[in-house]
């Protein structure tokens, strides 16, 4: 295994303290239970209230990880936040958050690689410090998905949550780190998981509010399909990157999407199910959030030890993904 340059200093997240069941859900759509657990291993997810966004989440979530990490706001060099849901278009979310922690020496700004925005971040991240640019670089994902789904469709209103994760990346001085990565993405797919208006294509318009296209559309099938079988792939690039196998691999963190397709993708990447982490029963989707919810867990309920290899794979919308290898 090849020395890691950078690694994981602090971790940190945040979720609303709103819960919405299932239940709720069967009171509010024609949908039950049954269906959202078999088809996709939701129970329930964490809703963002009146007042919590997605730069609040991040800010929570940030302090968290520089507690976690030991270091100050003000030692932060660069703020790079991966989110689907900025709170404005213009300007970025990492600005925002970059105000309410009082980083005051750090460079901020956004990447959209949609749910697999953290893992796009985390090696943003390992560049700007392999190249000299950043020391301590703060590496968000946070999302308020509930802001931007349709909650009249069924398809898919159950399945998204809100919340924040934060890394701390700093320089290596071991063997603990990130040992390799590997990201693609296929813009000919964008159309299977988008929002088409409110961009600068369609801006806002009155037809906009009556066809709701300002809300997230998935073709949840093929989506479906793409995820398994591109989360399989990047898993075994990456560990052939990091030059080991998957019986090296001690802990499965994936993309928290759907008990199916983490089920399917760990199959498919020779992963036995005791050793692949799942959360999305309590927390549903959170998008670009759900990879850093999974590990703090993870790490909090002591799945998660250091020393331990640990394999995260991603998917989401563009279409994007990839995985990327960590001694912990
Ligand atoms: N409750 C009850 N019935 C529903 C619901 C619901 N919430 N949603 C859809 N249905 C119905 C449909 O209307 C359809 O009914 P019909 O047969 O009468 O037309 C039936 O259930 C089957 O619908 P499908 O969409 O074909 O159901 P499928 O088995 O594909 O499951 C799901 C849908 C869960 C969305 C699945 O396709 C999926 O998980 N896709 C991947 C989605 C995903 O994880 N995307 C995120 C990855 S990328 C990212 O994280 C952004």
């Amino acid at each position: 295994m090849k020395a890691p340059q950078v690694r994981i200093a602090g971790l940190g997240t945040y979720s609303p303290a709103k819960i919405l069941t299932n239940a709720d859900w069967e009171r509010m759509l024609e949908t039950s239970d049954t269906w959202i657990q078999e088809r996709t291993g939701i129970r329930e997810r964490h809703v963002a209230e009146e007042g919590e966004t997605t730069a609040s989440m991040a800010a929570e979530a940030s302090v968290r990880a520089l507690a976690d990490a030991g270091c100050e706001a003000g030692q932060v060099d660069s703020i790079v936040v991966a989110s689907a849901t900025p709170d404005r278009l213009l300007p970025s979310v990492a600005v925002d958050l970059q105000a309410r922690i009082g980083a005051v020496n750090a460079q901020a700004f956004d990447v959209q690689a949609a749910c697999s925005g953290w893992l796009y971040g985390l090696v943003v991240g390992e560049g700007l410090i392999a190249s000299g640019t950043g020391e301590r670089v703060l590496v968000l994902g946070a999302e308020k998905l509930t802001a931007i789904m349709d909650w009249q469709d069924r398809s898919t209103a159950v399945l998204f949550g809100d919340g924040a994760g934060a890394a701390l990346l700093t320089k290596a001085d071991g063997d603990r780190g990130i040992i390799s990565s590997y990201l693609r993405s296929d813009g000919t797919l964008a159309e299977l998981l988008w929002r088409p208006g409110g961009g600068a294509i369609h801006p806002p318009s009155e037809a906009m509010l009556k066809d709701r296209s300002y809300y997230i559309k998935m073709a949840g099938r093929e989506v479906f399909k793409h995820a398994v079988r591109n989360m399989a792939d990047a898993a075994g690039k990456a560990l052939q990157k990091a030059g080991i196998t998957a019986d090296q691999v001690d802990l499965l963190v994936p993309h928290q999407a759907n008990l199916r397709i983490i089920d399917a993708t760990a199959e498919h990447a020779g992963i036995p199910p005791e050793r692949c982490f799942v959360n999305v029963d309590r927390y549903g989707n959170t998008s670009s959030a759900s990879i850093p919810i999974a590990l703090d867990e993870a790490r909090r309920s002591g799945r998660l030890k250091p020393g331990m290899t640990v394999l995260m794979v991603t998917f989401g919308a563009g279409l994007t993904w990839g995985a990327m290898v960590v001694k912990w």
